[in-house]
C-alpha cells in the first residue's frame, strides 16, 4: 500500500506537477507563496565590532483565503467552468491529460464567505518559521526571553494580521510564554499601519480616480491580453474564449490554491504556461504600480508615518523589537518611499515591461516583510536593512551597513513635516 502511494506519488509529482510549479510559481503577483521567495540561510549576522541591538519590521499577513468577491466568483463562475471544460473534454479531444482532468473533477470549493481573507494554516507556519529564522540571525536584539517593556507587537483590526501576529510570537517563545504576550490593541482607524485607508485626499485623487487604472486598463484590451484569454481558453479546451475578468479569477485563485498546500498545483494553473502567467503578472503590476507606488507622490508621501515610528524606536527608548503586521498595501508604499524597486520609466499599458524592478510577485507575496536592525558599533550606529529576509542596500545608503546619521539626513524633512492631517486633508 505505501509503495503503491509513492509510486502514485512520484507519477504525477513528476509528469505534470513540479514542471508548471516551477514555472508559473514565481510569478502569482500579490498571492505567490512565500516558500518560493524567502531566504534560507538563517546563520546570524555579524560584523565586526558591531552589535545588533534593536528590530523594527513591518510584515505582510501570512497566505489568507480570498476575498467574498472571490469566493463568491469560485461558487459560481468557476464551478460552471469545471462543468464547461470536462463536457468539451468528453465531447471533443482536448489538450488537458486525464490526470489533470481528474484534478478538475476532484475540485471543490466549500469556503464560507464568513472566513474571507483568514489567515490559512499555511500562513501560520509562515509566520512561525519566518519568526524563527529571523531570531536566529538577530539573537541580541530579538531575545529568546519575553518582556513586555522591550517587545512590541501591533497588528490592524483584521483576523489574518492579528493571526499573523499571535503566530510569530509563538515563533519567537515558547508556546506558554507566547499566550502571555502583551499586544497593542488593535483600532479601527489605525493611522500608523494603515495609514492610506483614512487619508481622504489619497482615497480621491488615487484610489477612487480612474486615472490611476488607466494604465491596466489598456493592457487589459491589448493585442497581447487578446491574445492571453485566447490561448488559456485553448489550454482548458474550450471552443470559445473567456473574459478578461474570467481569466484574472483563474490566475488568482490559481495562486491561492498554489499558496495553501505545498506540493499540489490548482487544476486552475492548468490555464497557464509561464509566458501566460507572466502576462497577468504585469497586469497586476500595472494596478499596484499606479495605486501603491510611484504613480502618485501623495501615495508614498504618507508612509513618512512609518520611518517617523522607525527613527523614535532607533533613537528612543522605547521597545528593543517592534513587529508590525499590516497589509500589501503598507508594505508598498513603504518601499516605494525607500525609493526601492523603481523602474527606469513608468509602467504602461502599451507594452510589457520585462526587465522591471516592480514586481509584485518577488517584493509583494504573501507575508513579505520588510527589516530594520540596529548596529551598535565601536564607531557609532548603523542601521542593516533586509527584504523577504534578504539584505538589501537603501540607495541613499552607500553600504549595506548604513549609518543611523546618514538615513536621519536623508530623512528628517519629511519625519518632521509628516503631519497625516495635513497631507490628508481635501481643499
Ligand atoms: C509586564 O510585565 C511585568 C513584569 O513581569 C508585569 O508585572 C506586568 O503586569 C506586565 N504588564 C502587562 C501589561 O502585562
Ligand atoms: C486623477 O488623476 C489625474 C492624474 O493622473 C489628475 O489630473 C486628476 O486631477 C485626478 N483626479 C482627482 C479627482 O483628483
Ligand atoms: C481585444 O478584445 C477586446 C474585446 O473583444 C476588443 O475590444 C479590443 O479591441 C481587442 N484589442 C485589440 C488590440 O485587438
Ligand atoms: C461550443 O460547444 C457547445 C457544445 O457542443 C455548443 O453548444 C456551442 O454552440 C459551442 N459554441 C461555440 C461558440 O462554438
Ligand atoms: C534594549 O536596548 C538597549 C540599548 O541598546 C539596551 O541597553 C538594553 O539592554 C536592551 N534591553 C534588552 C532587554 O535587551
Amino acid at each position: 500500500m505505501l509503495l503503491h502511494s509513492l509510486f502514485f506519488f512520484y507519477i504525477t509529482f513528476n509528469s505534470s506537477l513540479s514542471i508548471i510549479i516551477e514555472d508559473i510559481s514565481k510569478h502569482l503577483g500579490t498571492r505567490t507563496p512565500y516558500r518560493f521567495k524567502y531566504n534560507k540561510e538563517d546563520s546570524k549576522i555579524k560584523y565586526p565590532h558591531c552589535k545588533d541591538t534593536k528590530i523594527w519590521m513591518v510584515v505582510r499577513h501570512g497566505t489568507r483565503l480570498p476575498s467574498a468577491k472571490d469566493i463568491l466568483g469560485m461558487n459560481s463562475v468557476l464551478k460552471d467552468l469545471k462543468h464547461e471544460i470536462m463536457f468539451q473534454h468528453r465531447i471533443a479531444k482536448g489538450p488537458l491529460n486525464s490526470e489533470q482532468l481528474d484534478d478538475f473533477e476532484k475540485w471543490s470549493n466549500n469556503l464560507e464567505i464568513e472566513k474571507e481573507k483568514f489567515l490559512t494554516y499555511e500562513g501560520q507556519n509562515e509566520m512561525i518559521l519566518l519568526a524563527e529564522r529571523t531570531q536566529k540571525r538577530f539573537p541580541n536584539a530579538i531575545k529568546k526571553e519575553y518582556n513586555n517593556n522591550t517587545f512590541e507587537f501591533r497588528y490592524t483590526a483584521t483576523q489574518r494580521a492579528q493571526q499573523s501576529a499571535r503566530y510569530f510570537t509563538v515563533g519567537l517563545f515558547d508556546k506558554k510564554i507566547s499566550q502571555h504576550v502583551v499586544f497593542a490593541p488593535a483600532t479601527k482607524i489605525d493611522m500608523v499601519l494603515r495609514f492610506y485607508k483614512h487619508c481622504d485626499k489619497w482615497q480621491k485623487q488615487v484610489k477612487k480616480n480612474s486615472s490611476t487604472y488607466k494604465e491596466q486598463k489598456i493592457f487589459g484590451n491589448s493585442d497581447l491580453m487578446n491574445k492571453t484569454l485566447e490561448s488559456v481558453s485553448q489550454r482548458l479546451g474550450l471552443n470559445r474564449t473567456l473574459s478578461l475578468d474570467t481569466v484574472v479569477l483563474m490566475y488568482k485563485i490559481c495562486g491561492y490554491e498554489t499558496s495553501w498546500r505545498k506540493n499540489h498545483l490548482s487544476p486552475w494553473c492548468y490555464g497557464f504556461d509561464q509566458n501566460r502567467a507572466e502576462v497577468l503578472e504585469y497586469y497586476i503590476d500595472l494596478k499596484h504600480y499606479w495605486l501603491d507606488g510611484y504613480g502618485y507622490d501623495l501615495t508614498y508621501r504618507q508612509a513618512c508615518i512609518l520611518m517617523k515610528n522607525l527613527f523614535e524606536r532607533f533613537r528612543g527608548d522605547g521597545a528593543n523589537a517592534t513587529f508590525l503586521f499590516a497589509h500589501s498595501g503598507t508594505l508598498l508604499k513603504l518601499l516605494t518611499h525607500l525609493e526601492l524597486y523603481k523602474p527606469e520609466r513608468p509602467l504602461t499599458g502599451d507594452s510589457m515591461n520585462k526587465g522591471r524592478a516592480w514586481r509584485a510577485s518577488d517584493i509583494d507575496c504573501f507575508a513579505s516583510n520588510l527589516a530594520f536592525v540596529l548596529y551598535k558599533c565601536e564607531d557609532g550606529d548603523y542601521v542593516l536593512t533586509l527584504h523577504q529576509e534578504r539584505i538589501i542596500k537603501l540607495p541613499m545608503c552607500d553600504k549595506e551597513l548604513c549609518p543611523l546619521a546618514t538615513l536621519w539626513d536623508y530623512f528628517k524633512d519629511s519625519i518632521n513635516d509628516c503631519d497625516i492631517g495635513d497631507i490628508c486633508r481635501l481643499n
